[in-house]
Formats: structure tokens, C-alpha cells, sequence
């Protein structure tokens, strides 16, 4: 179908194809193996005993303030989304499951658990029948009958939106040199074409398809092709809410963030962050007001699931009260730029080539190096060297910081820096 649309086969794009497809074949292949391997086990039951979380308030609650009225909440699932500034969020989750020493359930090899296959619990690494965690956080396709497993019944239950309309901009933009079904698009702006015409490109069993229609419905294990009508929509979502305690929205970050943490009983400290992951704004592509709608009627279902959270967003908002929120917003920012000063070289996020230490490096999309980070200062003071650095490395770093032998990102990684 897309190959004769005058696909032009350039030097670069031949050579590309067969180590893009190897690659993800080896990926499939290996996480087939896995899934097998799962089938022949006998099935073991069942949640998590709360008996292990409460162990872990009580080493919590020594160390926090005893005029507190809550204790931190330990147990946490946290639903990685897709192109929704959620590393943020993890590398937040990372630091205070660190300092906690609580039990992370990691993915195996890959910064995934084999996504886009739903989750199974046996995808954790080192993964014994019976084995109980404090958090769940890195990218999977939701399977929540799995991750209820390996959870304590009293974990909380987060995620984050973005906007349907960007996260497709962004998602088209990180991921179309992973889709075949975008490689015979011609024309310089690949996006507007597609979306001037999405059906003719899109095909929902072509490979990696989800990636360009209603990724973050795929995220959550729905079905990301229901038509705009379809009753099951609303159900996923019902679903949804009845599941997750909290949906964070990308646009309100930071008040996000205060809500989270007065749900979890967090303190200040907690929740800072530098934003990870982002783009340099000259690589975004700002669709505009006819474009949007049409992003958004080809995204309907993730756009009603985003319109839902927000509106229930602002609900809590609301309970928190405004002007508390105003405050706390304020002195979050106060905190972060405090940091910002002890911790970046010059203050502020630069590209890519010019991150110096390696560590610092982010994970960039084939082809490309649009993906922006940070330097540690060079004269910083000792006492704050570790804090900044962990709040500066990304994903993948981190990860390998904290166990995970990642060959399988590392191997594809390479091939993609090597041939690109
Ligand atoms: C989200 O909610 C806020 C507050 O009610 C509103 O201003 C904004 O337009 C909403 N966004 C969408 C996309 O519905």
C-alpha cells in the first residue's frame, strides 16, 4: 500500500530498514521468550500481604516529623505514560524509593516491561511467585490484574495525561523513524500530511502502529481503534477512575506535583525535580488551529479520556483550594530554583552535544538529537554532589545506577547511534 505512494528509497532509508526490523524482531523475539516461559508456570496466588507494607511505615514514620497527622505512603503504582513528562516524574519516584530503601519491581534487560506487550508480573526482574513490592513505575502496557499482584492492597494509583493533541505532535515526532507506516509519507511536513489524510498511511495491524493513533488509550490496555462513537470509550475510562487515585495532568505540572504529594504525605523536599526528557522547543512543531482539530478527531478517544481527568483534575484543585495551591505552586518554584542554582551548569538545560559527562546524556530518538540535558556545576559544593546528580540523571542511567543490566536498550542504542 505506502510503497507505491512514490516512496523514495534514499541510501539512508535502505540501510535503515533492515537494522530498524532486526532489531525489533530481536526485541519481539525476546520478550515471546519471556511470555512462554510464564505459560508453563503454575499460577501462584495472589495480592501482597499487607503485613510488608506496614514494616515500611514504621521505618518510615521514625525518620519523619512527629507533628505530622499522616504517614508517607510507600506503596506506589505508577503509570508511566508515553511523551507526558513522566520521567520527571520517575526520577522524583526513583529518589524517594532510594532514600526509603524501598523494593522496586524493574524490568529486565530493557527500560520496559517488554513493552508493547501487556504487562505480566513475571517481566519483573528476578521475579519469584509470591514477591511483594513497594513501587511500580517504568513503562508497560497496563495489565492491572498483574500489577495488583505484586502490590500490597493499600498501594496508590497514579498516572499522567498530556494533552492528546501534543503527545501526538510529540509522539509522531520521537517515534516516526520506529513506524514503517510513516516512511512513504513525501512532502517536508510529514505530520500535516498524515493528518490531512490519516486513514490512507494508517493501518492498525501494521508494526508499532499505536504509536500514531491514541497512544495513551494503548498505554492503559485499551484498544487504541475504537471509533468516535463507541460506547466502550467511556467505559475505559469509568474503568480508570475507579482504578487509579490520582491522574496527573502534564500542563498543571506543577500543581500536579503538590496534589501528589499531599495525597502521599510527602514533604517539599520530595517532589523537586528538573524537568528530564524535554525537547528543545526548535524541534516542536506547533500544529495550528485546523490541524489541532484534526489531531484531535483522529485521537477522539485519548481526547475524551484527557477532557475527563482534567475536568476531575481541577475537581481536586478545587478541594485542595485555590489559593493554598497558588502558595504551594510558589514555593515549589522557590525550591527548584534554589536547586537550580546549586546544581546546573549555567543554570538551565542545554543540547545534547554539549552535555559533557555521559551520565548526563539523555536517550534520544532515532535519528535525531532533540532531547535536551543538563551539566552538573563544576565547582559544586560536596554536600550537595549526590542529590544533584540524581536529580539530573536520566532514565536509563539511573536504572543501570540501581541494577538493571539494560544490554537489550544498550545494544539497540548503539545500532541506532551508530547507523543514524
Ligand atoms: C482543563 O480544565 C481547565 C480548568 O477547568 C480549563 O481551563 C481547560 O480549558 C481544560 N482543558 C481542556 C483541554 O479541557
Amino acid at each position: 500500500m505506502l510503497w507505491n505512494k512514490g516512496f523514495k528509497c534514499t541510501a539512508v532509508v535502505r540501510r535503515l530498514i533492515p537494522w530498524v526490523l532486526m532489531t525489533n524482531i530481536m526485541l519481539v523475539l525476546y520478550c515471546l521468550k519471556t511470555t512462554n516461559h510464564v505459560n508453563i508456570r503454575p499460577t501462584q496466588e495472589e495480592t501482597c500481604p499487607l503485613s510488608m507494607a506496614k514494616t515500611n511505615h514504621a521505618i518510615l514514620s521514625e525518620s519523619s516529623k512527629p507533628k505530622q497527622k499522616c504517614s508517607p505512603k510507600v506503596n506506589i503504582m505508577f503509570m508511566k505514560t508515553h511523551k507526558t513528562a513522566s520521567s520527571t516524574i520517575l526520577n522524583i519516584l526513583f529518589r524517594f524509593g532510594e532514600k526509603h530503601k524501598l523494593k522496586f519491581a524493574l524490568p529486565d534487560r530493557r527500560n520496559d516491561f517488554c513493552y508493547p506487550q501487556p504487562f505480566l508480573r513475571f517481566q519483573v526482574k528476578d521475579y519469584k511467585p509470591g514477591q511483594c513490592f513497594n513501587i511500580v513505575c517504568n513503562h508497560m502496557r497496563f495489565n492491572h490484574q498483574e500489577v495488583a499482584k505484586l502490590l500490597p492492597p493499600d498501594a496508590v494509583y497514579v498516572t499522567i495525561l498530556r494533552d492528546p493533541v501534543d503527545l501526538f505532535e510529540s509522539a509522531f515526532h520521537y517515534y516516526h523513524r520506529a513506524v514503517p507506516l510513516t516512511w512513504g509519507i513525501s512532502g517536508k511536513n510529514k505530520l500535516t500530511e498524515f493528518l490531512n489524510n490519516p486513514e490512507a498511511f494508517y493501518s492498525p495491524e501494521a508494526f508499532n502502529s499505536f504509536y500514531l493513533k491514541n497512544l495513551l488509550f494503548f498505554d492503559f490496555g485499551f484498544n487504541n481503534n475504537l471509533g468516535v462513537n463507541d460506547p466502550r470509550i467511556m467505559e475505559a475510562i469509568h474503568s480508570l477512575s475507579q482504578r487509579f487515585h490520582l491522574v496527573l495532568i502534564a500542563e498543571y505540572f506543577e500543581e500536579s506535583l503538590i496534589l501528589l504529594k499531599d495525597l502521599l504525605c510527602w514533604s517539599m523536599e520530595d517532589i523537586l525535580y528538573f524537568k528530564l526528557n524535554a525537547r528543545r522547543t526548535s524541534s516542536v512543531n506547533h500544529l495550528d488551529p485546523e490541524m489541532r482539530v484534526k489531531a484531535l478527531q483522529w485521537n477522539w478517544a485519548d481526547w475524551k479520556l484527557y477532557e475527563h481527568f482534567n475536568a476531575t483534575f481541577w475537581q481536586k484543585v478545587e478541594a485542595y483550594g485555590r489559593e493554598r495551591m497558588e502558595q504551594d505552586v510558589k514555593e515549589l518554584r522557590r525550591r527548584n530554583a534554589e536547586m537550580r542554582a546549586i546544581c546546573v551548569d549555567g543554570g538551565d538545560a542545554v543540547e545534547a552535544q554539549k552535555i559533557k559527562d555521559t551520565c548526563f546524556r539523555p536517550w534520544q530518538p532515532v535519528g535525531e538529537k532533540s532531547i535536551m540535558g543538563y551539566n552538573l556545576r563544576k565547582d559544586i559544593d560536596p554536600k550537595w554532589k549526590t542529590i544533584c546528580g540524581k536529580m539530573l540523571t536520566p532514565e536509563i542511567q539511573y536504572l543501570s545506577d540501581m541494577g538493571v543490566n539494560l544490554w537489550v536498550t544498550r545494544l539497540w542504542g548503539w545500532l541506532k547511534d551508530s547507523i543514524f
